[in-house]
């Protein structure tokens, strides 16, 4: 095999990651990748040319059966033509590596182009290649020695940011690595010194340009403290180097731009990072309003010790360990702004912040007033609890792992829908994701609507998690309209699942399980 490239390929962190590879040859550094992001991870490889996809896909199967997965994939087509690919999806890649091909390439702006689209925000292309000290000469682009040697193609750095600006999606590009590039033929040594006089020189520069988050445009002039906490996998030392003159050491605490901060918090790293209070981002008028009428969890005195520290839900505390902006503490068990009308929860009568208003979470110690989960009594509704579990059994007889253990069927269950899912809140952090297989309503599955999997945040309410189903289904939902027959979702008992409750609540009370699926139906109430 032979191998080509310049620079460090790999990026750091990318365990678990979508990876892909421009121009990735004989996919030397996709398997390489393969092993790095793990069997969660996912690693596609482009390339135009179908000689190198050959020999790249002739490895698969040894891969696939050597380490037990399989999160390769290979696809033939040109990288400024990347929406011609239909498995790559907008938004689906936390990063995209290159090794010496953008050199080759003739429109290398529209290579960056679907780059910015195909990222996800705080998404890093981390991109090995030839730059010139100036822009290259017309007679030494049109020259065969120079362009085998990666030569002709090579970008003016500074094009490269003129070409990122103009974007707009993407931050400056930071260079991470540069070595010179000696030229050795004389004859195309002679031709640089006659073509440009002052001198023309290459190097290889790895360089890395991530994606701005929606709220990194008007505010790269502020600043924000972060520090490393020096557990980035696979690194040496305790240093995190982003770039050249831009070392992270663990433990210390570093101004950067708030653009920075911002793609930081949003990106793989996040959790390598804390971001310090004080920082000069613009402070969000509603999280310091003066406390005028009743705070987060208030209510009679004996009441207000029920909601003590620990009653604090663990979400709470680390959303104000990672915020930057200045939070009023309204009460002090909770660290949540206040909000601007006190929201009360229906079984304690007390009031609670956006984040704490449902039962379980500010751990609702009041009885349940209202059932969380209806149940079918009359027998009308005997007739339609009936027809929803057949729905489901159906889909156990097409072979949905039924048979099998059942923490193992859901395992597997819950790995299938990770692979499939794509749709529904796909910003949601890693950490927070919940899936679901939607089953269409009755009369919409009879016409061959199929069942799809969503990516739901386990935060979520039920009404929520109807509002995506019935999005993505593209089912009518009138569910805010009045005497509209209402949209619902239940699960394989039966049960319908209460609007107001969070997946997450639901779970702990085993109403549902992550990779579970749920009937959405209009219901015969
Ligand atoms: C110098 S090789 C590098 C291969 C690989 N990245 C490595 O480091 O070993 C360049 C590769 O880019 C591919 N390539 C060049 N221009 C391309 C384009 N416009 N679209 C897709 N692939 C391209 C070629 O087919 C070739 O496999
Ligand atoms: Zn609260
Ligand atoms: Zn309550």
């Amino acid at each position: 095999m032979k191998y080509y490239g310049c620079g460090l390929p790999f990026p750091e962190a990318v365990e678990g990651c979508s990876v892909l590879d421009l121009g990735c040859g004989t996919g030397r550094d996709v398997y390489v990748l393969s092993q790095l992001v793990g069997p969660e991870g996912r690693v596609v490889g482009v390339d135009m040319t179908d000689e190198q996809l050959a020999v790249a896909r002739e490895f698969q199967p040894w891969h696939e059966q050597k380490f037990g997965w399989k999160n390769t994939e290979f696809y033939q087509g040109y990288i400024e033509k990347l929406d011609e690919i239909s498995a790559l999806k907008e938004g689906d890649f936390d990063v995209i590596i290159s090794n010496c091909v953008i050199n080759l390439s003739l429109d290398k702006k529209a290579v960056l182009s679907h780059c910015q689209r195909l990222l996800k925000e705080g998404g890093e292309m981390y991109f090995s290649d030839i730059y010139a000290s100036k822009p290259v000469p017309e007679a030494l682009r049109r020259d065969k020695v120079a362009w085998g040697e990666c030569l002709s193609g090579a970008l003016f750095w500074r094009d490269l940011y003129a070409y990122c600006q103009e974007l707009g999606a993407l931050l400056d590009p930071l260079p991470v690595q540069a070595s010179a590039i000696e030229v050795g033929d004389a004859r195309l040594k002679n031709l640089i010194s006659e073509t440009c006089p002052d001198g023309l020189e290459f190097a290889s520069v790895t360089y890395r340009i991530f994606k701005k988050t929606d709220k990194t445009t008007s505010t790269s002039a502020l600043t924000q403290e972060v520090k490393y906490l020096g557990s980035i996998p696979g690194s040496t030392d305790t240093t995190f180097c982003l770039s050249h003159g831009r070392k992270f050491r663990k433990g210390e605490t570093v101004s950067v731009t708030y653009e920075l901060a911002e793609v930081l918090r949003m990106s793989r790293y996040k959790s390598h990072f804390e971001f310090l209070g004080d920082s000069g981002s613009p402070i969000n008028p509603f999280t310091i309003l003066e406390k005028t009428g009743g705070s987060c969890g208030s209510g009679s005195p004996e009441q207000e010790k029920k909601f003590s520290a620990d009653n604090i839900p663990i979400h709470c505390i680390i959303h104000v360990r990672n915020t930057p902006l200045h939070w009023k503490f309204s009460v002090s068990a909770c660290h949540e702004p206040r909000s601007l009308t006190p929201i009360t929860c229906a079984r304690c009568n007390l009031s609670f912040c956006l984040k704490h208003r449902h039962p379980c979470d500010h751990k609702c110690t009041a009885v349940s007033q209202q059932q969380s989960i209806l149940q079918a009594k009359n027998d009308a509704s005997v007739a339609f609890l009936a027809r929803i579990q057949a729905r489901f059994s159906d889909k156990r007889d097409k072979g949905c792992g039924g048979s099998k253990n059942p923490a193992t069927a859901q395992k597997v269950a819950l790995m299938r829908l990770k692979q499939r899912a794509k749709l529904g809140q796909t910003g949601v952090a890693e950490e927070e994701k919940f899936f679901l297989e939607i089953l269409p309503p009755a009369r919409f599955a009879d016409s061959g609507r199929a069942a799809v999997p969503i990516i739901m945040s386990k935060l979520s309410t039920i009404g929520k998690v109807i509002d995506v189903a019935a999005d993505v289904l593209d089912v009518p939902n009138e569910n805010n309209r009045e005497g509209a027959k209402m949209l619902r979702l239940f699960n394989a008992q039966g049960q319908a699942m209460s609007e107001g409750e969070s997946l997450e609540c639901l779970l702990e009370k085993a109403a549902l399980v992550n990779g579970g699926s749920l009937l959405l139906e209009y219901a015969e109430e």
